[in-house]
Order: C-alpha cells, then sequence, then structure tokens
C-alpha cells in the first residue's frame, strides 16, 4: 500500500457536508463533475413480440434535443412492482439480441475488440456478441428486471470523437470525463426507471463491467435514488485503492484512455487527497456488492477488497483481514472466482442472491 490513506471515519460518513465535499475532491482530482439533470427526460416503452419492451428516451436540454434507447427485460408474469438492474453495456440490446432484433445505432462508438474488425462499430457481426453477459432467464427466475444501454450511444468510447456525439454535445460541458457523462447517461436511466409503474422505485440497482464498473460506482455516489451497486472488475479508478499499487496505475489508465478522466486528473496517489474506499462509503446507505476474479490482476481484486472493507469498517463492521472468497454483511457483499477479467453467470447468481436477500 501506499503512504498516506485518506482517513475514513465513522462520524464523517453520515455529515451531509463532508459527503458534498469529497464528492468535489473526487470530481476536482479524477473525474470531473457530473453535468446537472437536463430540463426533461421523455420516453417511451413498447412491447416487442420478443420478450423485451424498446425504451426511447428523448433527453432535452434548452433547444437541444438528444436520443437514445435502451432495452426492458422483465419475467412477463410481473404484475406487483419489481426491482430492476439498471447498466450500460459494451453493445448494448445490439449486442444482447440476436441479428435483427435491436437496431444498430449509426453513431455508437464502443470498446471492439482487434479480432472482431469492427473499428469501434456496432457492425452486423457483433449482435448477439454480448449475449452470454446477461442471463435474463437468471435475472427473471430472482424477481429482478433490467435495463441495459449502449454506452458508446451516450458518449463514444474514443479518445478523438468522444465529444462529437451524444451527451457532450447536449450538454456543452467543459472539463469533465467520459466515466462522469456515462455515469449522468445512468442517471437518466434511472429517471426512467423511477417513472415507470412496474419499477419498484425504491429497489433502483445500478450494475457495471470494467470500465462502466467504474461509472455505475461514481453515479452510486450521486444518486440516492440508487438502492444498491454492483460494480464487476471495476479495478483503477473504479473499486480499487489507488495507492494499493497493483495491476493499472492511474497514469497508465489516463495515457491510454485519456477521455475517461477528467482533463488534468491527478496521477500520482500520493499527490491525492481521496481514494476509492471513501467512494465506496458515499455510496451508503445503498448496498454495495463488488465481484471480482483472481487472475484478474490488472484490475487489482486486493485493492478492491481492501477498499470495500475500509469502508465496510467505517459503518462499524468487522470484515475480514485477508481477501475472502465471499463475504456478506447485508449492507455490502463481496466475492472472488477463479477465473479472468469477464461478467459470468457465477457472478450473476452470488450477486442476484446479495440483492434478493439484501435489498
Ligand atoms: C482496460 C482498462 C481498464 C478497464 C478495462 C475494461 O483494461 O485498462 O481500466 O476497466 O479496459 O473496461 O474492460
Amino acid at each position: 500500500m501506499g503512504r498516506g490513506l485518506p482517513e475514513l471515519s465513522e462520524l464523517a460518513t453520515s455529515d451531509p457536508e463532508w459527503r458534498t465535499r469529497l464528492r468535489a475532491t473526487f470530481a476536482k482530482e479524477l473525474y470531473g463533475p457530473i453535468p446537472a439533470p437536463p430540463d426533461r427526460v421523455e420516453h417511451k416503452i413498447e412491447a416487442t413480440t420478443d420478450g423485451h419492451h424498446k425504451i426511447t428516451l428523448s433527453i432535452h436540454c434548452g433547444d437541444r434535443r438528444f436520443d437514445v434507447s435502451a432495452a426492458l427485460w422483465m419475467s412477463p408474469k410481473t404484475t406487483a412492482p419489481v426491482p430492476v438492474i439498471v447498466a450500460l453495456d459494451f453493445l448494448g440490446p445490439f449486442g444482447i439480441l440476436p441479428p435483427g432484433g435491436f437496431p444498430a445505432d449509426p453513431a455508437a462508438r464502443v470498446y471492439s475488440a482487434p479480432e472482431w474488425q469492427a473499428e469501434g462499430r456496432l457492425v452486423p457481426g457483433l449482435a448477439g456478441q454480448s449475449r452470454p453477459r446477461w442471463p435474463l432467464g437468471l435475472i427473471a427466475e430472482h424477481g429482478f428486471a433490467v435495463m441495459v444501454s449502449c454506452y458508446g450511444s451516450w458518449v463514444p468510447d474514443d479518445a478523438e470523437t468522444w465529444r462529437d456525439h451524444g451527451v457532450s454535445p447536449l450538454l456543452n460541458h467543459p472539463n469533465t470525463g467520459a466515466i462522469s457523462l456515462w455515469a449522468w447517461a445512468l442517471m437518466r436511466m434511472v429517471d426512467v426507471a423511477v417513472d415507470t409503474p412496474v419499477i419498484d422505485r425504491n429497489k433502483v440497482i445500478l450494475a457495471g463491467h470494467s470500465r462502466l464498473g467504474k461509472a455505475a460506482l461514481w453515479a452510486t455516489a450521486h444518486d440516492n435514488r440508487v438502492a444498491g451497486l454492483w460494480a464487476n472488475n471495476s479495478g483503477c479508478a473504479g473499486t480499487a485503492l489507488s495507492r494499493h499499487l497493483v495491476g493499472e496505475t492511474l497514469a497508465q489508465l489516463t495515457q491510454r484512455f485519456p477521455h475517461w478522466l477528467r482533463h488534468g486528473a491527478v496521477t500520482n496517489p500520493d499527490a491525492m487527497t481521496v481514494d476509492q474506499h471513501q467512494l465506496l462509503a458515499l455510496c451508503a446507505p445503498a448496498r454495495v456488492y463488488l465481484s471480482e476474479a483472481e487472475e484478474d490482476t490488472w484490475a487489482d481484486p486486493e485493492g478492491s477488497w481492501a477498499a470495500l472493507a475500509l469502508a465496510a469498517k467505517a459503518y462499524g463492521l468487522t470484515p475480514p483481514s485477508v481477501i475472502p472468497t465471499a463475504w456478506n454483511s447485508g449492507a455490502f457483499g463481496f466475492h472472488l472466482r477463479p477465473g479472468g477479467h469477464d461478467v459470468l453467470m457465477q457472478d450473476w447468481r452470488a450477486t442476484l442472491k446479495f440483492f434478493a436477500k439484501n435489498l
């Protein structure tokens, strides 16, 4: 561990001023601020014949408007309001549904593996590629609905063009980073969730894998409508302590992805006045679940455990002193599974069990 881990006292967590100050410091040192809500969010939900509902959001700021889509799945038996998992995905509903199931957004720019030869676009061959990460049957069996949108539609994940389309031209917000804008996007999806009668507005969970786990964490730290956070393998600038010097460093992250954090973010952990355990503490009283993978050293599972344990201690809990394979205090939950950087059925099973029990 690097020197000088910022303190987190039990007293501080319940102090609203401390919370406001801490958010502002994270914005200043790392992410840039999350912009204010828009003037208006309109949405339309249409049932389809293949089991999902298509959501169209129209977001208005002054005379500017941005339209974007999402999908909602829930058990056909749903009558009473159900909890919902709200998430951005690397390919979105287009990547979850089979070819032809959901329109490809031509403006989206997403991460794409070199072997896909997609150059960041939602090319037809990517339809269905995200499906293994979304066990829709299992989610419905546990009584949850799930709402997903494509992160690259809201903010192109491309250092050159990320300000050209979507949230950035809509908001015209200077000096913030893409993670803050993805967090803003998640909050707009929460706007829809809390305004949809079949969803239980007191049981909205934000979820995200890796870079999208970073965004879900940052959004949860701001939005008190969110009742739960699931961050999977979210690593550096996510749930891993910056001062735990394993895996990706902030300097490496900003070099490869200069658009993610604010321009001029602090990348020397010793020069920072905050660290990620404080961000986790800010998420509570939302229930917080972290899932990590043993071989994913780039995302530093130990650093995430250390952060979670410190946050839990600030809430009077006594987490184990060494990283466990599973831990659940009710307010906080964690698991470490074998394998590498991915979202697996095993992650879903444990996470759904945690939220079904503790929300
Ligand atoms: C890269 C990046 C990580 C990020 C990951 C992902 O590995 O260095 O910070 O979490 O991509 O989003 O898959």
